[in-house]
């Protein structure tokens, strides 16, 4: 909750013309130097080190930052680390041995890629951190990096838990499937789920006290893998046929769970009710056919805002140290309208 408490911090002082150099006084006491400025110039070579591309998720950014370059006429350079934080590491080092202009990147864990952000910074390459973000105690928004452009990942959780709180009606046994060990949003959805259920959600609106009927009877990371999460599924279900209820990290691994569910004769919607983030074309498909319940959204389409990020840093606009994206909510109510429209 620090962390979450710190960019709240760091987007207030912002957002009261503090700046980003004042603001990062708030975390340490001390003033950091910027991040290293961006000329002008009339195209850029852009680094951008994806963590992967095993699902529709990774795709869709990858995308994303690809035709946005295009349509702007920057050059992309594109790494894929293959999920292997090592490799992820290593592609940033060659980035900026090949000296690219600005690095904008999703890392892969937490702390493991904080120190690859100094290094940018070391070399003179300023970094603009999209979807997932780095440990600020090893590296700062404002100061060691540009900013954080992404979801209010803890609040994704919170939304998941009180949709599955109000739909179960208050009496749940659920089995939660995390995310990558050490990823942002698999550290921060499942802060939010939890302090829901706790009555320790400190944002707004508060869950209206613990929910003692609400019970996490297995937790187990899934990877964000489709596969991964129906293996860890038919694990759990062994142990805890009682299940009622999935919260899963994200859609992937819930369309996985669904399948696990169905071979051991459940029927997913009925017998166990389901609830995800990301909002990916299987997922409108699962909700439209009453398999999965709901999905909080997260967007995997930085393009426009990275870019037009970067160029407002060239142009020396201040920027806080957290550019929040909004996410809507899938339920039965709409996923219809947006069937074959998602990622
Ligand atoms: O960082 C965002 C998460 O990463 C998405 O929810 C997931 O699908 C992806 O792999």
């Amino acid at each position: 909750m620090d962390r979450l408490l710190n960019r709240r911090l760091v987007l207030q002082l912002s957002a009261a013309g503090a700046g980003v150099l004042v603001a990062g006084r708030a975390f340490a006491g001390t003033v950091y130097a910027a991040p290293p400025p961006l000329a002008k110039k009339d195209t850029y070579t852009v680094g951008f080190a994806q963590t992967g591309l095993t699902n529709p998720w990774r795709l869709g950014e990858s995308k994303s930052m690809q035709d946005e370059a295009k349509k702007r006429g920057y050059t992309l350079v594109e790494t894929n680390a293959n999920e292997d934080t090592a490799k992820q590491i290593a592609d940033v080092d060659s980035l900026i041995a090949q000296k690219v202009d600005i690095l904008i990147f999703p890392p892969r864990e937490t702390q493991a890629l904080a120190p690859s952000v100094l290094k940018a910074k070391a070399a003179g390459i300023p970094v603009i951190l999209i979807d997932r973000d780095v440990d600020h105690s090893i590296a700062k928004p404002g100061e060691d990096y540009v900013t954080f452009i992404g979801s209010d990942f803890v609040d994704q959780g919170r939304r998941a838990a009180e949709w599955l709180t109000k739909t179960m009606n208050g009496n749940a046994k659920i089995i939660e499937l995390e995310g990558t060990t050490g990823a942002d949003p698999a550290i921060l959805r499942k802060q939010g789920f939890d302090d829901y259920l706790k009555g320790t959600f400190k944002g707004t609106p508060t869950a209206g006290g613990p929910q003692t009927g609400m019970q996490i009877i297995a937790s187990q990371s899934g990877d964000f893998v489709r596969d991964t999460g129906r293996k860890v599924m038919q694990t759990l279900l062994q142990s805890h046929p009682d299940v009622t209820a999935v919260y899963a990290h994200n859609d992937e691994m819930a369309i996985g769970a669904i399948s696990a569910l169905e071979d051991a004769g459940k029927t997913p919607g009925k017998d166990v009710i389901l609830v995800s983030i990301d909002g990916e074309n299987a997922a409108m498909d699962a909700i439209a056919a009453g398999k999965l319940g709901a999905s909080v959204e997260s967007s995997p389409f930085f393009g426009p805002i990275a870019f037009d990020t970067m160029d407002k840093y060239v142009n020396g606009e201040a920027l806080p140290a957290w550019i929040k994206v909004e996410d809507r909510f899938f339920d039965s109510s709409n996923a219809k309208d947006f069937q074959g429209k998602q990622f």
